[in-house]
């Protein structure tokens, strides 16, 4: 078996190998979840402008800014490998009507406190997110065969988890009281259960309805999130929702490797799976 290509941070789109892409690999499944995906994010500079008001430190900011490059990025490849697979779809325009429609109020406000109470709140909530991408790009990889999307996801994974080190490594240097332990809990679990919200359900409709159609198939949140959780649940495995679990453990001061966060992965991959309808229906697929 061919050794597992590392993948350095600092790459550029210039560095994948386009060439090989292979559109008869590319199911027209995924070809909608990365499309969905781009979109979100392709949307990290607003992100950026938020994080740099609740971390004021200036010595924080190019760490903010590097990190909103690399979302960025990730939002543009992903884009381009979607253009390549369906050629109707068009990054920038998909985006642009993303945009106009998902604007949450933290973006626009000049507070200066995280929507999570606190710096290592925010930071929390972070770890979720980047424990949520890492995850989620690692089973993309070994879900498809299309080989570009196969590096592409390869270096986002990376990418991805370095950036839950990064969040992990800035929460423990946050000069405020350590949260107590059900209060960190409260703040994981309710940004995963904010993943329910406008940004995916929205971006998945911006991403496969094209604007000539918005009249004729309306926006339906409940729609989009059934949609998106039947391809969320085509993607992962048993093995990826036990390291999120995990990721996400560890943020919070858990030991990732008690019975009790055992016992947390196993429940989480039977509420997906139970959402998707697939409890009985498979057996193996971990
Ligand atoms: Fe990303
Ligand atoms: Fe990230």
């Amino acid at each position: 078996m061919a050794a597992e290509p590392v993948y350095k941070q600092g790459w550029s789109p210039d560095d994948i190998a386009w060439e090989k892409f292979d559109r008869a690999k590319a199911e027209p499944w995924l070809v909608d979840a990365i499309k969905s995906a781009a979109l979100v994010e392709y949307n990290a500079p607003d992100y950026v402008g938020y994080l740099k008001r609740v971390f004021p430190d200036p010595s924080f900011h190019p760490v903010i800014e590097q990190w909103g490059r690399e979302e960025s990025q990730h939002g543009l490849v992903l884009g381009r490998w979607a253009e390549m697979a369906d050629p109707s779809f068009k990054l920038e325009e998909a985006f642009a009507r993303f945009r106009a429609g998902y604007r949450p109020a933290h973006f626009d406000s000049s507070d200066e406190t995280s929507v999570r109470g606190s710096k290592r709140g925010e930071m929390i909530a972070r770890c979720v997110i980047e424990s949520g991408t890492s995850s989620y790009y690692t089973a993309i990889k070994e879900a498809t065969a299309e080989p570009v999307l196969q590096e592409i996801a390869g270096r986002i994974a990376a990418d991805e988890y370095r950036h839950y080190k990064l969040f992990y490594e800035t929460l423990q240097t946050q000069g405020e009281a350590d949260l107590s332990f059900w209060k960190k809990i409260v703040i994981a679990v309710g940004r995963a259960a904010e993943s329910d919200d406008d940004e995916i359900a929205f971006s998945r409709y911006c991403a496969t309805v094209a604007a000539s159609d918005v009249t004729t198939r309306p926006y339906s949140r409940a729609a989009c999130m059934r949609a998106v959780s039947a391809a969320t649940l085509r993607v992962y495995r048993r093995r990826h929702i036990e390291k999120l679990t995990r990721m996400i453990a560890k943020a919070v001061g858990a030991d990732p490797q008690s019975r009790m966060v055992r016992l947390a992965g196993a429940a989480l991959w039977r509420m997906l799976r139970v959402r998707a309808g697939l409890l009985g229906a498979t057996t193996g697929a971990a």
